[in-house]
């Protein structure tokens, strides 16, 4: 049942018990910090960012520090030997001897993966391509938690670029889970969740999805609207992005009928798709959102390391 040891690439590596007690010290971090300021005294996280990040990766830093450790690692693969053609492999078998826990984000699918199975100490997954992005889950199910009191029996859409986001993902896997759960999937024809997954889940998890084009149908309907950006940077024209880039744009006027207390989500960054006017709605809990990512990637940290 510990985690210590463990790696964290795919969001069913843990067991709803193992998200609990991982959301259960994410809130008593929250609420007393100083009782943890002491508590990876010693210990190196290693941040091998291949791809943007400034979320993830400052989340992750910000997380290691207010817990007393240290952080090294590069933000662009460019100023490191894997401009030389280092290969991941030596790279990890050579950080593992530099830091205690490594979180990676990788362009190529699989990456982080491929690395725990050369890594003696825990890896984590920060983002892999457009396939999973489990601690951005981790963060979205302690914001569910925090704001709604349960994780069940809530409606949720999911809007946006559903293929090539990653994020959402990771998030309707794991939802599914959860008892009572149900979706909305909004986007683009051409930007449809990938049927593995909706078969996945249906299949699995029994659970009802329903799928439109339009935003309007669902917003009276879900007590989650979880917006994404398109994924500019998956896209093999920028024609096609162009001609998608604009498809979805959350306004005030477009929440009026929207459930009192639904909750606005996003990952960030938005790019249009969700207008600076709607930030003051309270539904709106994104910037919350994003601060709860630190507390959970401190208690994820913590576990993995066995330091508590
Ligand atoms: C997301 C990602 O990298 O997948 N960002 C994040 O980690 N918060 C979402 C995105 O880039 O659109």
């Amino acid at each position: 049942m510990t985690l210590k040891g463990k790696h964290l690439i795919d969001p069913n590596d843990f067991t709803l018990e193992q998200f609990d007690t991982i959301f259960t010290i994410a809130q008593d971090m929250e609420k007393n910090p100083e009782k943890y300021l002491k508590l990876c005294d010693g210990k190196i996280l290693a941040t091998l960012f291949y791809e943007p990040s400034t979320r993830t990766k400052f989340s992750f830093e910000s997380a290691m520090l207010r817990m007393g450790g240290s952080i090294l690692g590069f933000s662009d693969a460019n100023t490191s030997s894997v401009k030389k053609g280092e290969s991941i492999s030596d790279t990890i078998k050579v950080m593992d001897g530099y830091a205690d826990i490594i979180v990676m984000r990788h362009p190529r699918e699989g990456a982080p993966k491929l690395s725990s199975k050369f890594s003696a100490v825990p890896i984590i997954n920060g983002g892999d391509g457009g396939h999973q992005h489990p601690t951005q889950t981790l963060t979205d199910l302690l914001t569910i938690k925090n704001l709604k009191g349960n994780i069940k029996n809530l409606k949720v859409a999911l809007c946006g670029d559903l293929k090539y986001g990653r994020t959402v993902h990771s998030l309707i896997k794991t939802l599914s889970r959860y008892e009572g759960m149900s979706f909305y999937l909004v986007s683009p024809q051409q930007l449809q969740m990938p049927s593995y997954i909706k078969e996945y889940v249906k299949n699995e998890y029994n659970v009802n999805i329903v799928e439109t084009e339009n935003i309007e149908d669902v917003m009276d309907k879900v007590d989650i609207l979880y917006m994404t950006r398109i994924q500019r940077e998956r896209f093999f024209n920028e024609e096609d992005y162009l001609k998608l880039k604009n498809s979805y744009i959350l306004t005030k006027d477009k929440i009026k009928n929207a459930k009192e207390d639904m909750l606005i989500m996003h990952p960030l960054p938005r790019v249009n798709e969700i207008d600076y006017s709607v930030d003051d709605d309270q539904r709106a809990v994104y910037f919350k959102q994003a601060k709860y990512g630190v507390y959970v990637r401190m208690s994820l940290m913590a576990h993995l390391l066995g330091v508590i």
